[in-house]
């Protein structure tokens, strides 16, 4: 008989493991893989808290980032902004305790969600160089400076050297020294970033002093804070059997009854009076506390066979149709473009989301990356899709993105577009949601869902028509272009032949054909007033050929 390993054997090398554990081996999820990717990962993982908790605030942000080399691979990084500063109670968990934040459990639209991030870098700075980071922060109680270290066996912070300064205006600045780093000029580094980030937040001023001792300033556009994006509960349809339990469990309510109108958007005594009738052994007068998971699982079915008011739409804040033109003129110079705002809808049953989205034609729309990774393989050309949600620049896992997936889906012939990957043709993408589902913790690419997919499509094809229409008339313009010009190489012998026939000047007969024929395709010399090609402008191709031809 073969011979068996015990379990007893097996188990004994059974541990538990904390999740700064988990994220120490698995770096690459949270977004570190790659040396330039790993560099714009800090940034963006800094800069997208400032901006959020500048907005929270009601402050316009001005954000400093300064990177320096210290050694190959290895560089400082700071980046200090003028929110409304940290509580130093708390510094220690915002940036050595992974999943501990203020977004978590909230229902509004942000650019953090998880209580990862700012964890997550101090994690990459321990592991690749072996340091704390060190914030100085300034609110309205209190200025102090400390270095944070991260117990990586515990997930818990180790503060050192808290001391009181004097001389801090308001704000948080992180400084911090980070190993495995690449400082790179390229669609993927940090200016771009940057500017796309500028772009896409255009009340916001970011200076970046670069590792050269270049300051690049990118000042704001703009001099109003945008809309606060309402907070709001979410929408039964919208929950599975795991968060409606989750929620349950926190709630201090009496009874599930109370949990459920407390807790939920558009849920009535109305609306719990008619769950009653469908499940009526479903225990609502017991602590929220004390809710089983069957109960759940029965609760989410009714939901889902009750009738309910769509959720609360006017929680989300877009980037704007004005400043995706400026953004797109920005980064991708074209031709032409045409942007548009799609209304609000839902994925999941109940999560509001809004899809923007913008065309860009030539110029430098379309080009494609040349950049290589370390394995030597070209980079996906992403210069064709421009991806943001909730207004931050998506640079990477673009082969994951529901963004990726729909404009890829789309049929281009249609738009007169007859091979997106080669044509001079760019697809600007904003999907602004109180939740984003992204499809990894790096929060680089949006779940495949198809609500999303669907959305974004339409959005597109919105943008489309309008492509198609100046393309058509691009087209249009070159066929008469090109009538002009045999025309006009038949004029002499014409004119000759019509002088013989009719024995009048041949000069006067070509001058007339001249002034005829200039009149006629008068649209090439940029006067509107010829009818007839205004008339071949709305007919189809075929149409079009046969008005040319008489
Ligand atoms: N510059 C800052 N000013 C004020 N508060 C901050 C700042 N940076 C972080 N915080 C606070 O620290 C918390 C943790 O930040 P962290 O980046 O780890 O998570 P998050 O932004 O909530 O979510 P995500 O992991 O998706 O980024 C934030 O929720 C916020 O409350
Ligand atoms: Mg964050």
């Amino acid at each position: 008989m073969a011979e068996y390993v015990k379990s007893e054997e097996i188990f004994k090398e059974f541990k538990e493991h904390s999740i700064s554990e988990f994220f120490r081996k698995n770096s690459q999820m949270l977004g570190y893989s790659g040396k330039t990717r790993s560099m714009t990962t800090i940034i963006h993982e800094y800069i997208t808290n400032s901006l959020d908790a500048c907005e929270e605030a009601g402050i316009l942000p001005e954000i400093d980032v300064t990177i320096k080399l210290i050694e190959e691979g290895k560089y400082s990084i700071s980046v200090k902004d003028n929110g409304p500063g940290i509580p130093s109670k708390l510094v220690g968990k915002v940036f050595a305790t992974v999943l501990a934040g203020t977004k978590f459990h909230r229902y509004v639209q942000q650019r953090g969600q998880q209580g990862i991030g700012a964890s997550g870098c101090t994690l990459f700075s321990k592991i690749t160089t072996g340091k704390p980071i060190t914030i100085r922060s300034s609110n309205e109680k209190e200025s102090y400076e400390c270095n944070v270290d991260l117990e990586i066996k515990t997930n818990k912070p180790l503060i050192t050297n808290m001391k009181k300064i004097e001389e801090m205006t308001r704000g948080t600045e992180v400084f911090g020294e980070f190993g495995e780093l690449k400082y790179e000029k390229s669609d993927h580094g940090v200016e771009e970033y940057i500017k796309r980030t500028v772009l896409s937040n255009p009340h916001a001023t970011i200076k970046l002093n670069d590792p050269d001792g270049k300051e690049i300033v990118f000042l704001r556009a703009v001099n109003e804070m945008p809309k606060k994006p309402k907070e709001i509960k979410p929408h039964p349809l919208g929950v599975d059997t795991n968060d409606l339990i989750e929620f349950a469990h926190r709630s201090h309510e009496k009874t599930v009854s109370d949990f459920l109108i407390e807790s939920f958007s558009r849920v009535s005594q109305g609306k719990i009076a008619e769950i009653k009738a469908v499940a009526p052994d479903i225990l609502f007068d017991i602590e929220p506390s004390k809710l089983q998971w069957s109960d759940a699982e029965k609760l989410v079915k009714v939901f889902k066979q009750i009738k309910w008011m769509a959720p609360e739409l006017d929680s989300l804040s877009t980037i704007g149709e004005k400043q995706i033109e400026i953004a797109m003129k920005n980064i991708l110079n074209p031709k032409f473009q045409s942007v548009v705002e799609r209304k609000p809808k839902v994925f999941r049953g109940g999560i509001p989301f809004v899809v923007e989205a913008g065309i860009s034609y030539g110029g430098d729309s379309g080009k494609k990356s040349n950049e290589v990774d370390k394995d030597g393989n070209v980079i996906e050309a992403e210069g064709n899709v421009l991806r943001f949600a909730n207004k931050v620049p998506l640079l990477f896992d673009g082969s994951n993105c529901a963004i990726t997936e729909a404009v890829k889906g789309i049929q281009w012939k249609r738009y007169g577009i007859g091979r997106f990957d080669e044509e001079p043709v760019s697809v600007l993408i904003n999907v602004s949601s109180v939740y984003v589902p992204y499809s990894g913790v790096g929060k680089q690419a949006i779940a495949k869902e198809d609500d999303i997919i669907e959305e974004i499509k339409l959005a597109v094809m919105d943008c489309g028509r309008i492509l198609q229409r100046y393309l058509s008339g691009v087209k249009n313009m070159q066929l008469q272009e090109t009538r002009y010009k045999t025309i006009m190489r038949y004029i002499k012998q014409l004119s000759n032949d019509l002088s013989e026939i009719t024995e009048t000047d041949q000069k006067e007969i070509e001058a007339s054909l001249k002034t005829l024929i200039e009149k006629r395709y008068s649209k090439l010399f940029g006067q509107n007033d010829n009818k007839p090609d205004e008339e071949i402008e709305n007919k189809s191709e075929e149409e079009q050929e046969e008005k040319l031809e008489d």
